[in-house]
């Protein structure tokens, strides 16, 4: 799996990239696929705001258009001083391609600031096993 330091870089690269007018706030976020692979996703706001998309849902389809569907681990970067932990919906999506102990770092400008496990962002969540077993 691609070293956590490239992910780091990942995210802080795409980050520049974002759409953030209306926020002033810009995300990335950079997906380590089991295979070695790095998938990068940020911030698109629309000036209709709810249609306005998070990092991490970038990173998961652009993850999915590149033929892969598990998340090894995630890298996600904002600004200003307090974390910036994925809002419900994404710890959610994340949770689709994820396992409970998934780490989801959370990083700075200057590094990784705090790292958790799915389990930890979203106890006790409903994903695909909740449907099959039956
Ligand atoms: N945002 C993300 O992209 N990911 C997060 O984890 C938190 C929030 C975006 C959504 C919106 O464009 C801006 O940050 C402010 O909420």
């Amino acid at each position: 799996m691609a070293s956590l330091d490239s992910l780091f870089e990942a995210a802080r690269t795409i980050q520049a990239k974002a759409y953030a007018p209306y926020s002033r706030f810009k995300v990335g976020a950079a997906i380590a696929t089991p295979d070695g692979q790095v998938f990068t996703g940020c911030n698109v706001e629309n000036a209709a705001y709810p249609v306005g998309s998070c990092a991490e849902a970038g990173a998961i389809a652009a993850m999915i258009a590149g033929g892969q569907s598990r998340i090894g681990e995630i890298v996600v970067m904002g600004e200003g001083e307090s974390l910036c932990t994925p809002c419900g919906g994404c710890r959610q999506r994340i949770r689709e391609f994820a396992a409970p102990d998934t780490r989801i770092h959370v990083a700075g400008p200057a590094g990784i600031r705090r790292s958790f496990t799915l389990d930890e962002l979203l106890p006790f969540s409903f994903g695909p096993d909740n449907l099959t077993d039956r």
